[in-house]
């Protein structure tokens, strides 16, 4: 918790921004979370987010995950025999609350933390984790921030265990995101195919490949 500075009277906290609308749509058999309006993360991905899990879960025991959403890949990472701990990182309080409401019992390995990553790399400590799973839905305008991503991305690094792996959700175009790649020398791609839903807005296409990338740190 912050404390107001000490020696002078109570300071206002900033007004903050209203917390987007989060909802859980479901319409003709079509699972969708919107938040603010925009589709965050649809059911039909299960099967890429699990396949990203396994991959994870193949390198170490204690992980991190950054983006709850519907909760498809924590839960698979947390319920994996090898996982020692798996803790996810989640922006708004209403996408928990949803996942907690849908889910009541969970796995004594998994925790749930709130913050922002781009703030929280800066504070877990080095060395402490064996793979991340990097699946936030962001703004453009952060995509585009090559200095934040720097700063970022050697804050993973740090935190990766030798040996340890960033893995980021999926693409569905054959190439490395630049920004990820400069930070590590051996990076595996695994390829699957994929069909959305008709009415998918944030795949180019709504089939085809999805490439899961894994970003080893040597
Ligand atoms: C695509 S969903 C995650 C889907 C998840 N992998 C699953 O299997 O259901 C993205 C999530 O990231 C969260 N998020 C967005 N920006 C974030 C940030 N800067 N830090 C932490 N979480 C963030 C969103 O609120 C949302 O719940």
């Amino acid at each position: 918790m912050e404390h107001a500075p000490t020696g002078g009277p109570p300071q206002a906290a900033p007004p903050q921004p209203a917390p987007p609308e989060v909802a859980l749509i479901e319409t003709n058999g079509e699972v969708t979370l919107s938040i603010g309006g925009e589709q965050a993360m649809q059911a039909w991905e299960r099967d890429l987010m699990w396949a990203s899990a396994d991959m994870l879960c193949r390198h170490g025991q204690d992980f991190y995950e950054v983006g709850l959403g519907l909760g498809l890949s924590a839960l698979r990472i947390a319920e994996h025999p090898a996982t020692r701990r798996h803790t996810v990182l989640e922006l708004f309080d209403e996408v928990e609350e949803l996942f907690r409401s849908q889910h009541p019992e969970l796995p004594p390995t998994l925790g749930i933390e709130r913050g922002d990553f781009f703030r929280r790399i800066h504070e877990l400590p080095s060395e402490s984790i064996d793979g991340m799973f990097f699946d936030p839905a962001l703004d453009m305008d952060v995509w585009k921030d090559a200095e934040l991503w720097s700063r970022s991305m050697a804050e993973v690094v740090r935190v990766l265990r030798p040996g340890g792996v960033f893995i980021p959700f999926f693409s569905t175009k054959p190439e490395l995101r630049w920004q990820y790649v400069d930070h590590f020398r051996t990076i595996t791609v695994e390829r699957h195919t994929y069909q959305a839903y008709d009415t998918t807005e944030y795949t180019y296409g709504t089939s085809g490949n999805a490439y899961i990338q894994c970003f080893h740190k040597d």
